[in-house]
């Protein structure tokens, strides 16, 4: 493995697009801002259209002032980092592309001592991994140079189903070698996400209740504010399930119910991940109306103002079936979990931004404050994700007073009261660890094809026609009524977020 001061080349292909602006740029930036990115490095970025060096620096530039975390760029720092970015033009399907970027890479490797490390990225929409696959492999560029590393990134989604993510499997599989391919969940790298495991793991008052003796249900909630913005499009293709459930959620749910790995490593965490992966009971395609909901969000407000509903935004059609909420209820059959459900819900156009991860332990055995059992609610650890960052544990509490009243109160710990200061953005972290060639906090590929086989039920029950219901929600509401029924057996109903 390279040590973090070694010389390294980054490639983005699709340099023009959404996710190099608000993203990936940004979080370049203020890894060199904070002076954790190794050096030295360049940033070769390549998108079809045409522009001068300069004039992508000043774009890049205007990204960071409106995206980075840590901004604004001094005029030093700025320059020094600019002479870093290189662009070069063409078209990803083209062979001739990838011969100007090999000269390009070697007049950068050979104009700095070390060696030659380099870090392709597919920031292009999915539909040209294909080509950039194929061309990077007959160019030659897929083969590490003598001393140094190749790697690629990928972003999700990684195929649309079962059978197209396996067909991506085995074409990166032609070109890389499985340990040369990085499969970016942006999810894992948030703050919040890696101290699950640390919460879990590094702390031993809870192992002995992280289990089904002690846990009642689990509920896992990514709620948005926004809508489907300028994406319409690619969001009609792909919907929540795709979009959310497939990666981030399940993700989530595997470093919820994962038995602790024996180190901190890529092999360990990601073995123990995909154990889960293989303990969660099989959708029976007959039932899936039974554990899985749809909706799609109608007119309504976001933040005070008035929004369209989801066919009415751009590149929708107006009679669409695309799911942008979904709920799932799933089962993990292992020693640990047997028993307990797991409750997933997301969606965009929901009341707040909000994601959440809450563990409802069982209520006490026997109620000896008879006279006052109105206050008393099962005690529950809400892990906040975003915003808000921080971890809660309700408990039951005497209310002051003569009387003896109960009531819950929160033990909270919040992010920002005790470390001050916005945490890193996941994708800072994400682009180091590839740098650095650690993937544990990366997607591995049978993780990702078990996935796609667990809501392939799923996705085939709600292609067909006319399938089960699309329930219309309010924009700004918290989802489809209907997808309280889920809960209900629990006996909670989904969280008040
Ligand atoms: C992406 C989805 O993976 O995650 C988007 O494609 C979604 O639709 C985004 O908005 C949410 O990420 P975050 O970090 O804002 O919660």
């Amino acid at each position: 493995m390279p040590s973090a001061d070694e010389p390294f080349t980054l490639i983005i292909f699709g340099a023009s697009g959404d996710l190099t602006r608000r993203k990936l740029m940004p979080a370049l930036w203020s890894l060199y801002a904070a002076r954790t990115l190794p050096e030295p490095f360049a940033i070769v970025a390549t998108a079809r259209t045409a522009l001068g060096a300069d004039e992508f620096r000043d774009r890049m530039r205007g990204a960071i002032g409106e995206f980075a975390r840590l901004k604004p760029p001094s005029e030093a720092v700025w320059d020094r980092f600019a002479a870093a970015l290189r662009y070069v033009s063409g078209d990803p399907t083209d062979a001739g592309l990838y011969t100007r970027l090999a000269r390009t890479l070697e007049e950068l490797e050979r104009a700095r001592a070390g060696a030659p490390n380099r870090l392709f990225y597919c920031a292009t929409p999915p539909s040209l991994y294909d080509d950039i696959i194929a061309n990077l492999g007959a160019a030659g560029l897929a083969e590490p140079g003598a001393g140094g590393f190749t790697r690629i990134v990928v972003e999700k989604p990684f195929g649309h189903d079962d059978e197209s993510a396996r067909a991506l499997d085995r074409q990166l599989a032609a070109t890389f070698r499985e340990e040369q391919i990085y499969r970016i969940d942006h999810y894992l790298g948030k703050e919040t996400v890696q101290n699950i495991l640390v919460f879990r793991f590094a702390n031993g008052i809870f192992e002995p209740v992280w289990n089904r003796n002690h846990v009642a249900e689990v509920q896992i909630t990514v709620a948005e504010s926004l809508g489907v913005e300028t994406r319409g499009a690619y969001y009609e293709e792909a919907g929540a399930l795709r979009d959310m459930m497939q990666n981030h959620l399940l993700q989530l749910l595997c470093l919820i119910a994962m038995e602790p790995p024996v180190s901190f490593d890529g092999a360990p965490v990601r073995d123990e991940k995909n154990k889960v992966m293989h303990a969660i009971r099989p959708i029976d395609p007959r039932r899936v109306e039974e554990v899985a909901l749809r909706g799609q969000y109608g007119p309504g407000f976001a933040e005070g103002h008035p929004v369209v509903g989801y066919r009415d935004e751009k590149g929708v059609t107006k009679n669409s079936r695309t799911e942008t909420y979904a709920a799932l209820r799933l089962l993990v059959d292992n020693w640990r979990w047997a028993g307990v459900p797991f409750y997933l819900r997301t969606g965009k156009r929901l009341a707040r931004r909000a994601s959440e991860i809450a563990i409802r332990f069982h209520r006490t055995p026997h109620m000896i404050f008879r006279r006052s059992p109105e206050g008393v609610e099962a005690n529950t650890l809400a892990i906040r994700i975003q915003p808000d960052e921080g971890i809660a544990l309700t408990v039951v509490a005497k209310t002051p007073g003569p009387d003896l009243r109960l009531g819950p109160v929160r033990l909270d710990f919040r992010y920002g009261e005790v470390f001050g200061g916005e945490p890193p953005e996941a994708y800072e972290r994400l682009l180091l660890d590839a740098i650095h060639g650690d993937p544990t906090l990366y997607a591995r590929a049978d993780w990702v094809e078990k996935a796609w086989q667990l809501l392939q039920p799923v996705l085939d029950t709600w292609m067909q026609t006319p399938g089960p219901p699309v329930y219309t929600y309010e924009a700004g509401s918290w989802g489809p009524p209907e997808a309280d029924r889920f809960v209900a057996r629990g006996g909670g109903g989904w969280r008040k977020l």
